[in-house]
């Protein structure tokens, strides 16, 4: 089966192009590297011991796009590529929207011009807004995210919702993912943000090898255990295995046609001052911080409720805090310069 993969060179790309590479998937990637390095992908080669096609190339591009579903005989496509700082979409919205919203509607349209129905969407749990209480259920309604790259993921889901109306052979998946962290353990891919990270771990492993002086902790007045923010963190391999679980998911579901949402968290709330502990005692490093006012926009706490994906994709998280600071730790200190390193 072939997938294809857009902005399977970041991040979370990477981490999935492996877990698919493992489960004998096919892999086209597509990406523009405007938040990324083409490295990464080698990276991937070189640990599953197989190869991955590679197309640089914009989603917006609708050409470049058509001539890669014609290329390759798509059968499935997992849509990673966005812009994704929340901070940074509050003073570029349009950039933010043109690229995560106009760049779904391009991608969704060569899908459909090319009878490729099966789509896996990077959502997020900033779609369940300020309104929801906790734990995050799928059910609920969508809410209404303070920022526009919230919005953006919003608009996204609301689309599928409505392609699911006047395509009836459309199959979508959105995972709405937590808080992702980690690398893979063998500490040759990871998260490599260009510039000042806007993440919570890849600061703290910055802090650590020494590239930045002290970790800024946004709040310490919160109505949380610790006063600090909570959040539900998640191995990025046990994100990538659900990416996994979702496409074997739409395999074994022939029938289904519409639109499903998962949530993928471990359903765990864990505040900003456990996750530095956490760090210290896995690496033996001291994290200088400072306690900064709270960031607009950031909610107190929220974790997800992940039952769903639990009993339908037959889907955990699985990995320990512990394993998510060590593999993080790995990654960093190995690749003190990401991939430039
Ligand atoms: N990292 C998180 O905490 C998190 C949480 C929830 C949802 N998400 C979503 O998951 C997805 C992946 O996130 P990530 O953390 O791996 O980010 P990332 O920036 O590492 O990866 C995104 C990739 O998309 C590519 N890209 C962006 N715009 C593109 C375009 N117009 N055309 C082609 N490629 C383009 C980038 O070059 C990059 O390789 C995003 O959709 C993001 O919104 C991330």
């Amino acid at each position: 089966m072939k997938v294809l993969v857009t902005g399977g060179a970041g991040y979370i790309g990477s981490h999935t192009v492996l877990s698919l590479l493992e489960n004998n998937y096919d892999v086209i990637v597509y990406d523009n590297l405007v938040n990324s390095s083409v490295e990464s992908l080698d990276r991937v080669e070189k640990l599953a011991g197989k190869s991955v096609e590679f197309v640089e190339g914009d989603i917006c591009d609708k050409a470049a796009l058509s001539h890669v579903f014609k290329k390759f005989k798509i059968d499935a496509v997992i849509h990673f590529a966005a812009l994704k700082a929340v901070g940074e979409s509050a003073q570029i919205p349009l950039s933010y929207y043109q690229n995560n919203v106009h760049g779904s509607v391009c991608l969704l349209e060569v899908m459909q011009e090319n009878d490729v129905h099966n789509f896996i969407f990077s959502s997020s749990a900033t779609v369940y807004g300020e309104e929801n209480e906790v734990p995050y259920v799928e059910t609920m309604k969508l809410g209404t995210p303070s920022s526009p790259y919230g919005a953006s993921k919003v608009m996204v889901e609301r689309i599928l919702a409505d392609m699911t109306v006047s395509n009836g052979r459309f199959r979508g998946v959105s995972l709405r993912y937590f808080n992702p962290i980690g690398a893979h353990e063998s500490g040759g891919i990871g998260e490599d943000p260009t510039g000042i990270p806007n993440n919570l771990l890849p600061y703290v492993a910055q802090v650590a090898v020494g590239k930045r002086d002290k970790l800024s902790i946004f709040g310490d007045d919160y109505p949380t255990k610790d006063g600090s923010c909570e959040r539900d963190y998640l191995h990025v391999m046990d994100l990538a295995q659900g990416h996994v679980a979702a496409l074997n998911w739409l395999n074994c579901n022939d029938e289904f046609r519409g639109v499903e949402a998962f949530n993928l968290g471990t359903g765990n709330g864990i505040s900003v001052f456990s996750i530095v502990k956490a760090f210290e005692k896995a690496t033996n490093k001291i994290i200088p911080f400072e306690v900064s006012p709270r960031r607009a926009g950031d909610l107190p706490a929220f974790w997800a409720n992940a039952n769903k994906a639990n009993k339908e994709l037959n889907w955990q998280a699985s990995r320990s805090l512990e394993q998510m600071m060590e593999d993080t730790w790995r990654w960093q200190s190995n690749n003190p310069d990401g991939y430039l390193t």
